[in-house]
């Protein structure tokens, strides 16, 4: 099976690459192969490489700029989902396209299936509904992953790293830290994705599935596990949405459960295995 990887320097995408080579033939792609908002160079991109499936990991998800810049947003997750899709599908390749928790509005307390209703509470969640409507128009048989707050090892690329590093840096910097308490989702290390979605992939899995760590934990829940594990006693306080303030009003509630799959391992297993494949704790 030949697989394109669109997005191959961000965290997930790196994550496939590497943990997919030697079980699939892998071919990387990133941004100067093709700017995904340029239909011409990703029909180009697609159908030179010949592959069997397309993986598509790329996206716009600086939460506070996408607000300030909606068009772009829209261009590069919604646009730029459709001109992968509409490639894969001529050059008869199966897709796989990655979409967001936070096309749900947080009003459930119990994990988000497939089948609940979409209300995003922002730009970012907005465009990524437009993305999983116009690529599953453009490509009926694609697979629509979602994925909820994910930490890998390269870091995310369009958030200048992940959240797990922030913490660090912040606790050895001696810098006060303040985390939402009321904003729970499960923290999703990608190589347990890249890992649970190549059999989803080689069955030939098709629609919205959801792949995310088991059970949820708040930013500030996950934040305390990140210190305990590594040793730190930082200056930390729990804060509510309010008192954290900024321009993005994120779902109190985006944990993702799956009426198709079993949950990947337990968000805490993921997080130990990130800090000892970074080098943070002992092998
Ligand atoms: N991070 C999260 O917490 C999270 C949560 C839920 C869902 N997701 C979804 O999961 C997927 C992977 O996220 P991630 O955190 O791995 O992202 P990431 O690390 O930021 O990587 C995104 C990749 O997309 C590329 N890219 C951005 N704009 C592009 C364009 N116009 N043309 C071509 N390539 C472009 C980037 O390339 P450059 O390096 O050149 O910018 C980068 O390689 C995305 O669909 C995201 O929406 C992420």
């Amino acid at each position: 099976m030949r697989v394109l990887v669109l997005g191959a320097s961000g965290q997930l995408g790196s994550d496939i690459v590497r943990l997919w080579s030697g079980q699939v033939e892998v071919i990387p792609a990133v941004r100067s192969d093709a700017d995904v908002t340029d239909a011409e160079a990703v029909r180009r991109l697609v159908a030179s490489a010949r592959p069997d499936v397309v993986v598509n990991t790329t996206a716009f998800h600086n939460l506070p700029v996408c607000e300030q810049e909606p068009l772009r947003t829209f261009e590069v997750n919604a646009v730029g989902g459709r001109n992968v899709a509409l490639a894969a599908r001529e050059a008869g390749a199966a897709l796989v396209q990655f979409s967001t928790d936070y096309v749900f509005d947080g009003s459930k307390r119990a994990p988000y299936v497939e089948s609940d209703a979409r209300r995003a509470l922002n730009v970012y969640g907005t465009s990524k509904i437009a993305t999983e409507d116009l690529v599953l128009q453009a490509h009926p048989g694609a697979l629509v992953v979602r994925v909820s707050g994910l930490f890998g090892l390269a870091g995310s690329a369009g958030k200048g790293g992940n959240f797990v590093e922030t913490m660090l840096r912040l606790a050895r910097e001696g810098q006060p830290i303040r985390v939402v308490a009321d904003q729970v989702t499960a923290p999703t290390n990608t190589a347990e994705i890249a890992e649970g979605l190549l059999p989803l992939v080689e069955s030939g899995m098709t629609g919205v599935v959801h792949l995310a760590a088991a059970e949820g934990c708040s930013w500030a829940d996950f934040a305390e596990a990140i210190f305990q594990l590594c040793g730190l006693r930082p200056d930390f306080r729990r804060v509510t949405s309010e008192e954290f303030g900024g321009p993005v009003v994120r779902p109190k509630y985006s944990v993702l459960g799956s009426e198709r799959v079993a949950p990947l391992r337990h968000w805490r297993l993921g997080l130990e295995r990130y800090l000892r494949e970074k080098g943070h704790i002992p092998a």
